[in-house]
């Protein structure tokens, strides 16, 4: 019912792999706003109206809003015809029942929403998600047909230990147990060091490349196909210089989703 004028433009699995090996070309950029628990009718009205405006698609280049839940089917209309994604904050990991309070991943597949975060440190945090709880949510969102964005990040006291990676790969090696690496081809990642978010400290471009890779090396034959998001205090001023790292396919925003300006500038910065 909820049709949106957005088409996937990003090429088939066997064409991204044929072009980063035949001409190196960056992957598919992707920009995500996170709106968090911000918002209200009215402000969200003008920032959708610019941003809708100001955001005309691009060749190389998908953007997504996050809302909170009220305001999904708000969202969904307000960016009717525009070339901007629909997408949710998190989601409960079973199909329905008694769970007072969620919402499954097929009520947000009804509001026309195309990708899910999961595993956002805030929700590991405040919300005491698991990294099992996790891997459940990312298995429930492919099953309603939506892509996982899915968020792992070190705390400071692991990356002043050196243990960065560590937990890096204890936050993915669970998720590929229990779904297997090759439904990768329909997820994003992305790197968000809980110590960047929200703060106005963000990783170093060499901080950022050395997990990226790390990243991207533990997904196999995927490794050169799938797109993995730098997250953390990402804005208009350090954009450019983010996405020009080999690794890094786009941004997943927090604060620098709720300025349209910032927002745009950001977007046009991943074209
Ligand atoms: P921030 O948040 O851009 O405000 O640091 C990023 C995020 O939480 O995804």
């Amino acid at each position: 019912m909820f049709k949106s004028s957005w088409l996937p433009l990003a090429p088939a699995l066997g064409e991204v792999l044929l072009l980063s090996k035949a001409s190196n070309a960056k992957r598919r950029q992707l920009v995500v706003g996170n709106w968090k628990m911000n918002g209200s009718l009215n402000e969200n009205a003008g920032l959708l109206a610019k941003i809708a405006a100001g955001w005309h698609g691009a060749h190389n280049a998908d953007v997504v809003i996050c809302p909170p839940f009220p305001y999904l089917m708000h969202t969904q209309n307000a960016l009717l015809g525009s070339a901007v994604v629909l997408g949710a904050q998190t989601v409960n990991e079973h199909a329905k029942g008694a769970y007072t309070g969620e919402v499954s991943a097929s009520m947000l597949a009804d509001l026309d929403c195309k990708f899910v975060i999961i595993g956002h440190n805030e929700r590991r945090r405040m919300q005491h998600e698991s990294d099992l709880q996790v891997a459940q949510k990312f298995e429930a969102v492919q099953k309603a047909g939506l892509t996982p964005i899915l968020c792992v990040g070190e705390s400071l006291e692991d990356r002043e230990q050196g243990k960065h990676l560590e937990t890096i790969s204890r936050q993915l090696n669970i998720v590929f147990a229990h779904t297997g690496k090759d439904v990768f081809d329909n997820a994003v990642l992305a790197y968000e060091p809980v110590w960047a978010v929200g703060t106005g400290k963000t990783a170093t471009p060499e901080q950022a490349e050395e997990v990226h890779k790390f990243m991207r090396s533990q997904l196999g034959v995927l490794a050169d196909s799938i797109r993995i998001l730098y997250g953390g205090s990402v804005k208009a001023h350090n954009a450019r210089q983010l996405f020009a790292l080999a690794d890094i396919d786009g941004a997943l925003l927090g604060g620098a989703s709720l300025d349209a300006d910032e927002f745009l500038a950001i977007c046009k910065a991943a074209e």
